[in-house]
């Protein structure tokens, strides 16, 4: 049942233009994927709903975008060229790495295994005409090393005051091995993460429970059943190399329990590190002149896992009149298509007004017109894709003024003036 509902997930965002298989055409690349016109949507609006959320509806966080490459020595510094590495077997035949997990013979093609050997997952690349070793650089693995080392251009750019936090959207890259159950593992992923900087030890460890909660409460908030979120303490042996705590979310996806984001308490371990790799003072100087290294909180998540989280929540199947429907269940602030507007029959009054209510929605809100097949068929389309609203264009009410409201959860329809269509979705769509 449950691999179903992620095979019909699958299937689902194939079919509807939500996300596609990477390099389709040339057969494909393993964990990668590409995100389509509906999904590229529903995408911007979690990192929207993250941005306003966590960033412009506070005044104690501030923004940045900083790049993917990067001078290598942050990751000396950060430890990553040397910690972050996972225990691979290697064939010595056909040369494919694998998780050891007991096995004994290469599963690909049955050839003698090498011991387990550190596998660094930052890709490498090169910078300039020449490969050698001398120009090496790596595509980040995660975006919090470019908070760390804009820390001391914020506090001299801003007015940022303790306790504060910067917050990023973007790409981290990851030389993974382990299959990766659709979009939640992949090589290419985007991360939203925010350093959240605290005067001391104490303020860290209050400043982390009030972080776990929030976050926590955000996936609530956008429609997430509780039921299926826990948060889960990592023990002492599995912490990673810069953590003093981690508590993770975890959401119950149908392959089982998956970390969508980590709250770490990684204390003053990077701005020390980078003081000490840098040479430059990374201390915030507080009211009495007094210089103090911050203790850091970082609340770290993964856009494409909360994408699929979002997505898995609200698939559903039901019935409409005496036929199965597919419906996403998605928060009107995720849905890709706020409305859809649609005249009953492809009759020319009816095609007039719709279009004119079109064109008059387009450049407040996502909206899609639509004429072609059933006016049943048409509000099936806009559930698979999570349409909150279908506005029907049909001649009895266009003689009002009017139009009738479908919703696409409860399929009750209401009736609204087309002059206050507008102001409906709006309030509607909060
Ligand atoms: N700066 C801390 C950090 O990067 P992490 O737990 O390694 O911590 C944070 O990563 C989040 O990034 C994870 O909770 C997950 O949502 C996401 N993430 C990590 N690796 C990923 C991958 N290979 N594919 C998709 N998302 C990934």
């Amino acid at each position: 049942m449950n691999n179903d509902k992620m095979k019909n997930i699958v299937a689902l965002c194939k079919r509807r233009g939500i996300i596609y298989p990477g390099s389709e055409i040339y057969g494909g690349m393993a964990n990668t994927w590409d995100y389509g016109p509906y999904g590229v949507l529903l995408k911007d609006n979690v990192k929207q709903a993250w941005w306003e959320d966590m960033v412009m509806k506070r005044s104690d966080i501030v923004g940045l975008d900083s790049g993917i490459l990067m001078n290598p020595r942050v990751w000396e510094a950060s430890g990553h060229t040397q910690e972050f590495a996972d225990p691979l077997v290697e064939c010595r035949k056909c040369h494919q790495r694998f998780k050891q997990n007991g096995l004994k013979k290469c599963p690909e093609c049955g050839g003698e295994l090498t011991k387990p050997k550190q596998f660094n997952l930052m890709f490498k690349t090169n910078v300039g005409p020449v490969a050698d070793d001398k120009n090496i650089t790596y595509l980040r693995p995660e975006t919090a090393q470019g908070i760390f080392v804009n820390f001391k251009n914020v506090l001299d750019s801003t007015r940022v005051k303790l306790p504060f936090g910067i917050a990023q959207i973007g790409k981290a890259f990851r030389n993974e091995i382990t299959p990766g159950n659709f979009t939640f593992r992949t090589l290419e992923f985007e991360q939203f993460e925010i350093e959240y900087f605290v005067k001391d030890a104490a303020s860290a460890d209050k400043s982390f429970a009030d972080w776990a909660k929030t976050r926590f409460d955000w996936y609530i908030n956008l429609g997430i059943d509780k039921k299926n979120l826990a948060l889960r303490k990592h023990s002492k042996d599995e912490l990673a190399h810069y953590a003093k705590a981690v508590t993770d979310i975890e959401y119950k996806f149908p392959f089982g329990m998956g970390e969508l984001e980590g709250i770490a308490n990684r204390g003053t371990f990077d701005l020390k590190q980078h003081e000490k790799h840098s040479g430059q003072k990374l201390r915030y100087t507080d009211d009495k002149d007094k210089d103090v290294m911050p203790h850091i909180i970082e609340p770290s998540g993964g856009v494409d896992r909360a994408v699929l989280a979002f997505l898995v929540d609200a698939y559903d199947e039901d019935e409409a009149g005496k036929e199965k429907r597919v419906v996403l269940r998605l928060h009107p602030r995720l849905a890709p298509i706020k409305a859809a507007i649609l005249p009953l029959v492809k009759k020319a009054p009816l095609v007039k007004q719709a279009k004119d209510i079109y064109e008059e929605l387009k450049d407040k809100f996502f909206v899609e017109y639509d004429e072609v097949g059933t006016v049943g068929r048409r509000y099936r389309r806009q559930d698979e894709v999570g349409t909150p609203f279908c506005i029907t264009v049909d001649f009895e009410n266009l003689e009002k003024g009017q139009v009738t409201v479908r919703r696409r959860d409860s399929m009750k329809q209401d009736l609204v003036k087309i002059d206050r269509i507008e102001e409906f979705l709006k309030d509607k769509l909060q």
